[in-house]
């Protein structure tokens, strides 16, 4: 597993614990009602458990898994790869960030980062779309 995966799945863990959280925050407060504020989460929530989470473990179980060059330069150029671990890290929590403070500009900012980081992850991985290449069987007889 190259690090630009273990650092994505790590991160990715940490979104989910603190995502699943907030998320039963909410759902005791919809029960048993804590505090007036608990509802601010829902937006957060929102943010960590599909972004954080999910986009980026599915990003770093990628770059694990698909087809690797020989050489040097196994995984591609991780360049594109780690530019898109710190969009998408800033972005999730911008757009957090923004939802608690009902900030509308740090929303767009963090959703603007995370559409950069899609970006980022497509150009990174483009290459490494494709099919098994298998020697030509030698005959035997
Ligand atoms: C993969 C995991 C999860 C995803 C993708 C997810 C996503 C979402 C989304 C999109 C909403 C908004 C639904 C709407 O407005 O109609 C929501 C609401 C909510 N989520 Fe999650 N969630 C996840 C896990 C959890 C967990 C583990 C909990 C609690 C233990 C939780 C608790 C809640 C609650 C209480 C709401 C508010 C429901 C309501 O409007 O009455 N979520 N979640």
């Amino acid at each position: 597993m190259p690090k630009i995966s273990v650092w994505m799945v790590r991160a990715s863990l940490i979104y989910m614990g603190v995502g699943f959280w907030w998320g039963s925050l909410i759902l005791h407060h919809k029960g048993v009602p804590i505090y007036p504020w608990t509802w601010r989460l829902l937006d957060p929530h929102i943010e960590f458990v599909v972004f954080g989470w999910g986009l980026l473990m599915v990003m770093g179980v990628a770059y694990w898994i698909l087809p690797r060059f020989s050489g040097a330069w196994r995984y591609g150029d991780l360049r594109w790869g780690w530019a898109c671990f710190i969009t998408l890290n800033l972005g999730t929590c911008a757009g957090a960030l923004g939802a608690w403070w009902a900030e509308p500009p740090l929303r767009l900012a963090g959703r603007l980062l995370i559409l950069f980081a899609v970006l980022f992850f497509a150009v990174s991985i483009w290459a490494r779309v494709k099919p098994l290449t298998t020697a030509p069987k030698l005959s035997t007889t």
